[in-house]
């Protein structure tokens, strides 16, 4: 496959489903800053199609999806320079997630771990909708020929089904129109874990909310959140060897890390050795430094909702100016008459 043809293009979704967390900046927002940073072509999405796979109240889903842009302009997503937009203003994304509907089979969609964990006991209830989740995640990639989509660790497997959607429409129709998309999964915490439970991933869902760090939370309530967040008694190691089989130890050091822009290593040359009690105040105040002009930009941005607005009509725009003629291909290649 000719995947040089293709240029390096970004594309990553978030879904407005509200409740953002330092997970979501950690573990991607901050990682989009990057990539566009990097000077290749970037677009950034709310995927509120995907967000109503489960129910959304219509009011919290607007005010979700403005909150969503706001927190990503205010890490420093620059609307210029990115593509920042959401899924139902370009509808062909939903056009060509039919398409796709009829090129992946349901042997591939039963195997999804993320619909299993989502739909739960109760799959028989689940929406048609959570299904085919995967199928239109492929068509927000693909409909921009998007090579990679930074993501976490558990979007993989969406990032395989995309590629097999891809070889298969690509097979079946005789033609090299779609790329082999990847996934970029780099970073010192691409999976940021609860703050209570090391084993488990931070979440706006765990009914703990001492078990994360809300984008909102001020300095008093981030500094206490993680002066109790679990930890064994030990101090910390001196390398990072010695994280190995500490998992609570270990993330918040991959979030102080990741934080200050440093690698494990460099993170522990500073921090190894120290008690909790030193390193966790010192956590605290990074952490502050870092989210509160987040926090604040978000505030405000949240308080002229009609600028959030024209930035997602302008990204629509543009978003649809390489989705169209991608999408009208497409059709071409399938048989539609135009
Ligand atoms: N499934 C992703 C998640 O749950 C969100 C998403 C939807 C996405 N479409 C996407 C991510 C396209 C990357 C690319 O986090």
């Amino acid at each position: 496959m000719a995947e040089a043809s293709f240029t390096p293009r970004v594309f990553s979704g978030i879904q407005p489903s509200g409740g953002l967390t330092l997970g979501n900046y950690l573990g991607a927002v901050k990682r989009f800053v990057e990539m566009q940073e990097r000077g290749v072509e970037t677009l950034y999405c709310m995927v509120d199609l995907h967000a109503i796979t489960v129910w959304q109240d219509p009011e919290a889903l607007r005010r979700n999806t403005r909150q969503l842009a706001a927190f990503m302009i205010a890490s420093g997503i620059d609307p210029e320079r990115s593509i920042v937009f959401n899924q139902s203003q370009v509808p062909e994304h939903a056009q060509l997630g039919w398409i796709f509907n009829c090129v992946a089979r349901m042997g591939w969609m039963k195997r999804m771990t993320q619909f299993k964990d989502k739909a739960g006991k109760n799959a028989e209830n689940a929406s048609l909708g959570l299904f085919g989740y995967p199928a239109l995640m492929a068509a927000d990639i693909l409909i921009y020929h998007a090579t990679h989509v930074p993501v976490g660790e558990d979007q993989k497997q969406h990032l395989e089904l995309t590629r097999d959607i891809a070889a298969k429409f690509n097979h079946d129709y005789g033609v090299e129109f779609f790329p082999m998309t990847e996934p970029v999964i780099e970073g010192v915490a691409t999976k940021v874990m609860s703050l209570r439970d090391g084993s488990k991933k931070m979440s706006k869902s765990d009914p703990s909310d001492m078990s994360r760090i809300n984008m909102g939370d001020d300095a008093d309530t981030i500094a206490q959140k993680f002066r109790k967040a679990r930890t064994d008694p030990e101090p910390l190691p001196e390398t990072v060897d010695g994280l190995a089989d500490r998992a609570e130890a270990r993330n918040l050091v991959a979030i102080y890390a990741a934080l200050g822009d440093r690698t494990m290593e460099e993170a522990m040359a500073e921090v190894g050795g120290q008690p909790f009690a030193q390193f966790k105040p010192r956590l605290a105040d990074l952490a502050v430094e870092k989210l509160a002009p987040i926090s604040a930009e978000m505030t405000r941005l949240m308080d002229d909702p009609a600028q959030i607005d024209a930035i997602l009509n302008r990204g629509a725009e543009r978003a649809r100016a390489i989705a169209g003629p991608i999408l009208d291909r497409t059709y071409d290649i399938v048989g539609m008459v135009r």
